[in-house]
């Protein structure tokens, strides 16, 4: 390790920040040694990552004590936040803002800050195209990471904002998979009309992490996005189809249909759901699959990850 610049990884144990984390280890020779940050030091993940030789530190994003001692002495760090663990924008914020502030007193020379739009930028609160949820939102789990890019702009902390996509992951561990319709037919459900979802392979967001920090100071100030590919309800449906050998179709549905779904955080997806689709020019073109591919050759198509995953989804 010695010689090597540390990158703390927040969220080391999950998807965004576990990927990066392995994309470090796996470059033999990196110039980067990965620093796993974690609430439980002793949870089979957090030991795995040690396992496979990450330095584990207790770390918890809500106590901005306990940054201090998990960013000290580190080159870099990645930055992501969970809000589906409390649903809650303002936790969020607070956390960013920690995150923002100890990066900037521990002198971090390059952050990487997972972040999504703030969509109130595109639909003020006033717009009735969707409701406005908890009194100031339209996509709590955008808008709070969107608002809070300015705590990191603000300290002046050397930051790359990083646009993210949906995950094709959620088909398994989100509930986004085929569901049965009543007349019995298996079916992908999203609001999305005939737009193209921007999504990608989650092991792909901390490898294009990864291509970040090596491209040095190239893309800190800026914001950019990435997928691995964008892809209509009914291109997704056909590939899912031809997968798994079973028909299934796309069950395009209205985003107030959608909202009304009854789940926690429907109205919130619904939304978010809606802003993509009428948005679609903006939000697809920001989030170039070529540009990702240029900072992480390995990046996955549907069908790529497909062919890897397809077993894991689950069926009703
Ligand atoms: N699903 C999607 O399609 C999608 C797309 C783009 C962006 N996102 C965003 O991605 C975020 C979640 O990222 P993910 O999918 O990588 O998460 P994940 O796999 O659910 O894992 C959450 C990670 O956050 C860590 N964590 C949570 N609260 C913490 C705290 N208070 N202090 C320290 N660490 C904490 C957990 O660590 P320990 O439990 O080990 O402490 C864990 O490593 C969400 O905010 C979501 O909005 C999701």
């Amino acid at each position: 390790m010695a010689g090597k610049k540390i990158i703390a990884v927040v969220g080391a144990t999950g998807a965004q920040g576990g990927g990066l984390v392995r994309a470090i280890l796996a470059d033999k020779g990196s110039a980067f040694t990965p620093r796993a940050l974690t609430r439980n030091v002793n949870s089979e993940k957090a030991k795995a990552l040690a396992a496979a030789g990450a330095e584990v530190v207790a770390v918890d994003l809500d106590d901005a004590a306990s940054l201090g001692p998990a960013f000290a002495g580190a080159y870099g760090a990645f930055c992501v936040t969970n809000y589906w663990e409390h649903f809650s924008p303002e936790r969020e914020l607070q956390q960013a803002e920690n995150l923002a502030r100890v990066a900037k007193a521990a002198g971090l020379e390059h952050v990487i800050w997972s972040t999504l739009e703030d969509t109130r930028k595109w639909m003020p609160l006033d717009d009735t195209r969707m409701p406005t949820l908890m009194g100031k939102y339209k996509v709590p789990h955008f808008d709070a990471k969107g608002e809070a890019d300015h705590f990191f702009r603000d300290m002046g902390v050397p930051t790359t904002f990083l646009l993210t996509s949906f995950y094709w992951d959620n088909l398994i561990y989100f509930g986004s998979g085929p569901q049965r319709l009543p007349d019995g037919t298996l079916a992908l459900t999203f609001p999305m009309g005939d737009k193209p979802l921007s999504a990608m392979a989650v092991e792909d967001i901390g490898k294009c992490a990864y291509g970040i920090f090596k491209r040095g100071r190239e893309f800190i100030g800026k914001t950019i996005g990435i997928a691995g590919g964008h892809l209509t309800g009914s291109q997704m449906a056909a590939a899912l189809s031809r997968a798994l050998g079973k028909e299934i179709r796309y069950n395009a549905v209205t985003p107030e249909v959608y909202r009304g779904l009854g789940f926690p955080g429907a109205e919130d997806l619904g939304n978010m759901f809606q802003f993509k689709r009428d948005f679609n020019d903006y939000y697809c073109g920001v989030r170039n699959v070529e540009f990702a591919r240029s900072l992480n050759p390995e990046l996955q198509s549907f069908e790529q990850w497909l062919d890897k995953h397809k077993d894991q989804i689950p069926l009703p």
